[in-house]
């Protein structure tokens, strides 16, 4: 469970746990991922996945301890915050570094365990933002889409393996590293914001349908088929009325 120290990643930690799953909860911050183990009797693991060395240690490391596994969640990821002309270039590298090659690494590194664990899951947390384009959050959703191209390429590709990937697609959600309700403009798109939890929500129920691709809330679905037969309109009415 990657990115499992805060948001989305944290809840998800609890749902699962709550299942039964045992969670190796990875991410940076040890301090932060130490209680969340001891109260979902989960195990640490600090890593960062945008470090393709790093993700192999860590993976090896896990590996040993349980050499088969049922499930891998790509969640860690970080905002841009802003667009391609404004945002430093380390940000614009680092954003593409977590929030696509960080997922690339870590499927890389923990498929053998997944392989010795069929049939097996692995969950994509993408974003609406993977779908749809506009000014303000450049350089987040092309990583976006690259991460959903990716999780949809080797969700055709590990099928015949035993390996079920699903593409989560999660609209606004209030979290640490996504503060929405004070970033976002007010009106429709900032009642649209949802928690954690109901993320996490979605994620059982998906590893119970055994659904490929979603949008958690579902009604982001139209946006996304808006976007791909009219771009520049749909970016151009998102990127004007989203954010502040
Ligand atoms: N919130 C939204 O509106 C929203 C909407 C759609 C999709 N998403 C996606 O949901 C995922 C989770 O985001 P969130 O909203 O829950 O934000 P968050 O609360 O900031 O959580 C991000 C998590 O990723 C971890 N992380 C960041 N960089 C990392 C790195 N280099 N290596 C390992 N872990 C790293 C963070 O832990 P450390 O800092 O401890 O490493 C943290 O646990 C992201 O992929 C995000 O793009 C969010």
């Amino acid at each position: 469970m990657t990115g499992a120290s805060s948001g989305i990643g944290a809840a998800i930690a609890r749902a699962l746990a709550g299942r039964g799953w045992r969670c190796v909860l990875l991410a940076r911050r040890r301090d932060r991922l130490e209680p969340l183990a001891a109260e979902v009797d989960g195990e640490v693991e600090v890593c960062d996945v945008g470090d393709r060395a790093a993700v192999e240690r860590t993976a090896a490391a896990v590996l040993e301890r349980h050499p088969a596994l049922g499930l891998l969640v790509n969640n860690a990821g970080i905002p841009g915050r802003s667009g391609f002309l404004e945002l430093e270039p380390e940000r614009i590298e680092e954003v593409l570094r977590v929030n696509y090659l960080g997922g690339v690494w870590c499927l890389r590194a923990f498929l053998p365990g997944l392989e010795r664990g069929r049939p097996a899951h692995v969950v994509n947390v993408v974003s609406v933002a993977g779908t749809v384009a506009f000014a303000p959050s450049g350089p987040y959703s092309a990583s976006k889409h690259a991460q959903l191209a990716f999780s949809r390429a080797t969700a055709m590709q590990l099928r015949p393996r035993g390996i079920h990937v699903h593409t989560v697609n999660p609209g606004f959600v209030e979290t640490e590293g996504f503060p929405q309700r004070s970033v976002l403009a007010s009106g429709f798109f900032r009642r649209s914001v949802i928690k954690p939890e109901q993320v996490a929500e979605h994620v059982l129920s998906v590893l119970e349908r055994g659904s490929t691709e979603t949008f958690v809330p579902g009604w982001y679905r139209p946006f996304a088929l808006a976007q791909a037969i009219a771009p520049g309109l749909v970016g151009r009415l998102a990127g004007r009325r989203a954010y502040r």
